[in-house]
């Protein structure tokens, strides 16, 4: 797995914002666009494009455009939510897929309650999309899902992820020989015994959306 770690100092500036605790959720939700849509330039570079020839004023010449399929953008129900206009904005022709999960608070373990996707992805690049690599249970599972659907191209964008969490994506993405990448906005110090990222910020979806 390919880890990217998008050090810029706007990513750190809006992060330090987003990890504050007396943030407000409206503030918080624009931080988490925000940050989304400068870790989508990282996150897009390898994008597939084809030629494209176009009549410029003055001459023709050769450009590009998106190639065909289009990219499929997959938030992490709740907290992804809170990232895909951020990605959207950068890739507005992109379609859009859905994949609920919850993590158990007591067991850490994930599990996948809502999802709609196109039943066929092999040949799409796939961006997954969720705030927080904590023990890395989600984004395996979310990384499994897609496999089984046939993706063999997948991006994930964290906006923090911990040492334990991108371990355990690594050896489960290997063994499925799956080249995934990560891009993240920063790479904590560990997990507390909760499951918790520190220092983090928290619980992104309570931040984001309340604690319903
Ligand atoms: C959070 C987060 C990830 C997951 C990370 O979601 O958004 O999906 O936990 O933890 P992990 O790496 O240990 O699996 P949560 O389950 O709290 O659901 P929510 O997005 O609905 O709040
Ligand atoms: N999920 C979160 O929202 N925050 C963490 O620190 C870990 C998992």
């Amino acid at each position: 797995m390919r880890v990217h770690v998008a050090d810029h100092p706007l990513i750190a500036h809006k992060l330090t914002y987003l990890r504050e605790k007396s943030t407000d959720s409206p503030t918080f939700r624009r931080l988490a666009e925000e940050l989304m849509t400068l870790l989508a330039y990282e996150a897009t570079r390898e994008v597939r494009v084809e030629p494209f020839d176009i009549e410029t004023p003055v001459a023709r010449t050769r450009g590009i455009k998106l190639a065909r399929p289009k990219p499929l953008i997959v938030p992490i129900l709740r907290a992804g939510l809170g990232m895909l206009e951020g990605m959207v904005r950068l890739l507005p022709s992109a379609e859009v897929g859905f994949l609920g999960m919850i993590r158990n608070e007591e067991t850490l373990e994930a599990t996948t309650y809502a999802n709609r996707l196109p039943d066929d992805l092999s040949g799409r690049q796939v961006f997954l999309l969720d705030p927080m690599l904590a023990t890395g249970g989600s984004l395996v599972m979310a990384i499994e899902y897609l496999a089984g659907l046939g993706a063999r191209d997948i991006t994930a964008v964290t906006l923090l992820s911990a040492p334990e969490g991108i371990a355990h994506v690594r050896t489960e993405a290997d063994k499925l020989n799956i080249p995934v990448t990560l891009v993240t906005g920063a790479i904590d110090e560990r997990l507390n015994e909760h499951g918790y990222i520190v220092p983090g910020l928290g619980d992104a979806g309570d931040r984001l959306y309340g604690s319903v």
